[in-house]
């Protein structure tokens, strides 16, 4: 067993903690945490990525020092930095991949926060020797959570870290605007509810699923103006609500296989009809 206690108590645990405690890793931590990463490389969806973990030692407490995060985070002694190559799923199955390791460090009782805006990105390629056809869509910070202070209660605020999108406007029954009542979902309410409670860029929660019988739809339902708009575009900024829908496969399929419930990924997108222009067809389990 990869994760020490039950998934979704890991998932509910989980919050984007910006203050650490200037505490250097143990060393046994530091190990499993890399022994992790190095297996954690296939994403379900072809491609594959490859994670380091930077840590600063006791002896080199400034090793970490340069790599930008414009204030936001404070006192990280670590930070998760991947690199992925240009493929059509990349930036999903590397946000799979990056939250499985969060949740692993989550489980150790390690605090860590996904930053895809707040660092600079050249300092971090540098660090990880990134090739020019690899890209780095987000990294994270990790270390010892420090108590939560006033600037992590107005950051939180800013963004309305612990607010949601309700249930009834994110899953839907065989087409978008019927919502999912709850006892339809039957065994995967546990891993919808899970999905929900996921992190995502700006807390916008861009996931919306379609159950269709043993098929459940995954669609990305942009927010106008971000991921693939010209600014996103000339500044080659990463479509970061592409690497929510990878967290979101994550915590559905994990939260499923503690439940025993078996299904695989599939590229197969039935004829629903979207929303609207922002809405487009990710992938779908099929249970
Ligand atoms: C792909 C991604 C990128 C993010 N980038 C940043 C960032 O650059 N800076 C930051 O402070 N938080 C960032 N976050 C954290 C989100 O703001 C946070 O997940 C959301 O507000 C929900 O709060 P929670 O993680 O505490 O549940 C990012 C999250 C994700 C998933």
């Amino acid at each position: 067993m990869v994760y020490s206690k039950s998934i979704a108590e890991i998932m509910r645990q989980r919050f984007s903690c910006r203050r650490y405690f200037e505490k250097p890793f143990e060393e046994e931590r530091r190990e499993r945490l890399v022994g992790f990463l190095s297996a954690n490389g296939s994403g379900p969806l072809g491609s594959s990525a490859r994670f380091h973990l930077f840590t600063a030692t006791d002896k080199d407490r400034d090793s970490l020092k340069g790599l930008g995060t414009y204030g936001v985070i404070r006192g990280a002694t670590g930070f998760i930095v991947g690199a992925v190559r240009h493929s059509k799923k990349n930036l999903e199955d590397y946000g799979y991949l990056m939250e499985r390791a969060i949740l692993f460090a989550t489980d150790m009782g390690l605090g860590t926060c996904w930053l895809g805006g707040t660092f600079t990105r050249s300092r971090f390629a540098k660090k990880i020797s990134a090739a020019s056809t690899e890209i780095i869509p987000a990294v994270a910070s990790i270390g010892y959570p420090a108590e939560r202070g006033r600037f992590e209660g107005t950051m939180r605020q800013l963004v309305g870290a612990d607010n949601r999108l309700p249930w009834g406007s994110l899953f839907f029954l065989k087409k978008f605007g019927n919502s999912l009542p709850p006892d339809e979902a039957e065994a995967y309410a546990e891993p919808l509810a899970m999905v929900r409670i996921g992190p995502s860029a700006s807390n916008k929660q861009p996931w919306r699923i379609v159950k269709d019988g043993n098929m459940w739809h995954f669609y990305m339902q942009r927010t106008k103006g971000y991921g693939n708009s010209l600014t996103f575009k000339l500044l080659r900024l990463a479509d970061l609500q592409r690497v929510d829908m990878g967290i979101a496969m994550s915590h559905f399929e994990l939260t499923a296989g503690e439940l025993g419930m078996k299904g695989t990924w599939a590229l197969q997108e039935p004829d629903i009809a979207k929303p609207d222009s922002l809405t487009e067809y990710t992938v779908s389990w099929v249970g």
